[in-house]
């Protein structure tokens, strides 16, 4: 039997207060999928609303600082997000890997911070198109997980997100093959960093999940659920999504 199933949305910068009614459809159809873990990571500015409206959901955030405090213009801390309501929090996502130049050291610090404060870390990885058509996607993302993943680990407080970059917001995705090849090199080096516990660890695939897609990926083996991005942004797009998991 596979790893009980986590769909999680990543809504980006997007969203305003007018998006809760999505985590309310959300929420009423969770009530038949018992069997999924589904989280929400929405704009930060809307978590403690949606936690206090939607408690049954869990929610995360999309980026925290490694350090607990102190002078960090703009940044947030794990303690801070708890506070408002996060459980989970994604960090090293392509786009802050490129927009916000992240390293994988930092993401690794970020993972560390995460799980020692009490949040469950999505830590993100995924070739670029180059890096795939040249033949080195799991080298890339095999060196992606070296510097990332956090020393210590159990299947409660780490998750892995695979997504290929080129298949993020694009609409295009690897084939099965491909993606059972990457989950599979994924899961092996969970095993060889954890020990018997990486065999739990769930390992999420990301990029362009929609509703006419979610099962085939997920019944592929190693994907133990998804990380959806634009199609996350409405109840229903993202509901269809969480019964292709059951
Ligand atoms: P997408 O984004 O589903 O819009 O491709 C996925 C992600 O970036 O997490």
């Amino acid at each position: 039997m596979g790893l009980r199933k986590l769909v999680a949305g990543n809504w980006k910068m997007n969203g305003d207060m007018a998006s809760l009614a999505e985590i309310d459809s959300i929420a009423r159809a969770l009530q038949m999928a018992a069997s999924v873990d589904v989280a929400v990571c929405p704009p930060v500015t809307l978590i403690k609303d949606a936690a206090n409206r939607q408690p049954g959901l869990a929610y995360g955030a999309q980026d925290c600082h490694w350090d607990g405090a102190g002078a960090h213009t703009g940044c947030l801390s794990v303690a801070m997000l708890r506070e408002i309501g996060a459980t989970l929090v994604i960090v090293g996502h392509s786009e802050r890997r490129s927009d916000n130049h992240e390293t994988s050291s930092e993401v690794k610090a970020k993972a560390e911070a995460a799980i020692a404060g009490g949040l469950c870390a999505i830590v993100c990885v995924g070739e670029t198109e180059a890096e795939r058509d040249a033949g080195n996607a799991i080298d890339v993302v095999s060196a992606q997980l070296d510097g990332s993943l956090p020393d210590s680990a159990t299947p409660n407080w780490l998750v892995v997100a695979y997504e290929p970059v080129w298949a993020i917001g694009t609409g295009r995705t690897p084939t099965g093959e491909d993606v059972a090849a990457m989950h599979g090199a994924i899961r092996k080096k969970l095993v060889a960093t954890y020990g018997d516990t990486g065999k739990s660890i769930r390992i999420l695939y990301g990029g362009s999940v929609k509703p006419s897609n979610a099962a085939e990926l997920m019944a592929i083996p190693d994907v133990d659920g998804a990380l959806v991005g634009g199609a996350s942004l409405r109840a229903q797009d993202f509901v269809p999504i969480i019964m292709a998991a059951i």
